[in-house]
């Protein structure tokens, strides 16, 4: 079969990418991102010469190309992950936001539907998206399958609209859909624009840690090995025209979250303890917050027998680890072009 993943060089389709690369050698896997500043080719060096794997790179919003790209290729299966994914990014430059995620979706669909409507059988369509087009929870509840859409930044509503645009090629023209919608990952690999690589990158420089609003935000965290490997069990074995949402039923207020972090970087760092928390500094709160994600992952649990395999602390601690053992990663990834968002982000927050 030959796998159109589109996004594998950011965070989460590079743990894909090796995942289908190494396990399904029969398989050609096909990797297509522009390498935008969340891209990186280095974030999957480790399989860039198997002999199953293709990376093309290119804009999924290009008609012209992804059209070029079908042909050549010969795609059947598309894992659809490339997106703008930073809600704090969505909030400086929102329709780069409508681009990427609403315009690139449709076209990937446009261009399948062309290239598989004589034969749908054996074909797929997987869109990878995020639990945040539910809106925000309050202090009860968790996102189900059924819960009603409503997006409250222009991310997650560039997010739902694509999830409507996958439905809507579904429903019309046949085409063959699968949709997952995720809580928070952290692992490997992640740019350091999201909390926990970002806090873990300032700590190792002594930079101050900026905790939005009262940092009473709650986020339910996924380790991003077992969102791939619930992406591998959905593209494999779940139903046709169905959606899962996937989830770590691992809720955490940011505060705690960001102590539990301080605590175990000051002992891997061999620092005093209570250091790294000194670094906590409160500032100006995103537009638009949402309060609470927290995600009901029974459907995935219950049909496909997924779970997650490990603890927080855990992850957390893994994670951590990864972070300092590749440094040199870190320090490409915030040289250049990262130092000006810093700046745009976060000095005018605490100095407003
Ligand atoms: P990321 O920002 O790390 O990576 C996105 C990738 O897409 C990058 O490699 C980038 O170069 C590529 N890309 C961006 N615009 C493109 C375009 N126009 N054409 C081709 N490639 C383009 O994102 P991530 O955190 O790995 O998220 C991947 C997907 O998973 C996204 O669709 C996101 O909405 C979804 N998701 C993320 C999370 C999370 O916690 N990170 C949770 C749930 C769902
Ligand atoms: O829920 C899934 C979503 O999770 C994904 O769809 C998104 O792609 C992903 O970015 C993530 O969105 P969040 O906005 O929840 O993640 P982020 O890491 O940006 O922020 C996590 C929480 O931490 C949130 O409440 C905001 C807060 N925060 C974040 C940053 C970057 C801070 O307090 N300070 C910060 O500097």
């Amino acid at each position: 079969m030959k796998i159109l993943i589109t996004g594998g060089a950011g965070f989460i389709g590079s743990h894909l990418v090796r995942r289908m690369v190494d396990n399904y050698p029969e398989y050609q896997i096909y990797n297509l991102d522009k390498l935008t500043y969340a891209g990186n080719l280095e974030n999957i060096k480790d399989v860039e010469n198997k002999p199953n794997y293709h990376f093309i790179k290119g804009d999924i919003a290009d008609l012209e190309f992804i059209r070029s790209s079908f042909s050549q290729y010969g795609f059947e299966g598309v894992i659809h992950l490339a997106a703008e994914s930073h809600v704090d990014r969505s909030i400086l430059d929102p329709l780069a936001f409508v681009t990427t995620n609403m315009v690139g979706t449709a076209v990937l669909l446009q261009v399948a539907k062309e290239n598989w409507k004589d034969d749908f059988d054996g074909k797929l369509f997987y869109h990878v998206s995020t639990d945040e087009v539910y809106g925000s929870l309050g202090d009860e509840g968790f996102f189900v399958e059924e819960t009603p859409y409503d997006p409250r930044s222009p991310y997650s509503s560039s997010k739902a609209g694509s999830d409507h645009l996958v439905r809507a090629w579904g429903h019309t023209y046949g085409l063959p859909v699968k949709i997952s919608n995720c809580s928070n990952n952290y692992g490997a690999y992640q740019f350091p624009e999201k909390l926990i690589p970002l806090f873990i990158n300032n700590i190792v420089n002594r930079k101050p840690l900026p905790v939005y609003g009262r940092g009473v935000n709650v986020r339910d965290w996924l380790w991003v090995e077992d969102h791939a490997a619930a992406i591998d069990l959905i593209f494999h074995k779940g139903t046709i025209g169905e959606t899962y949402n996937i989830g770590g039923h691992n809720e955490w207020k940011n505060i705690d979250l960001i102590k539990l972090l301080c605590q175990q970087m000051d002992k891997k760092l061999q620092r005093p303890e209570g250091s790294s928390e000194q670094l906590i500094t409160y500032v100006k709160d995103r537009a638009g917050h949402d309060m609470r994600y927290a995600i009901d992952a029974g459907k995935i649990k219950k049909e496909l027998g997924w779970s997650p395999s490990v603890t927080f602390e855990q992850g957390l601690s893994k994670t951590i680890d990864w972070y300092l053992e590749n440094r040199q990663w870190l320090d490409n990834v915030t040289s250049g072009v990262y130092q000006a968002y810093y700046k745009e982000q976060y000095i005018k927050r605490q100095n407003p």
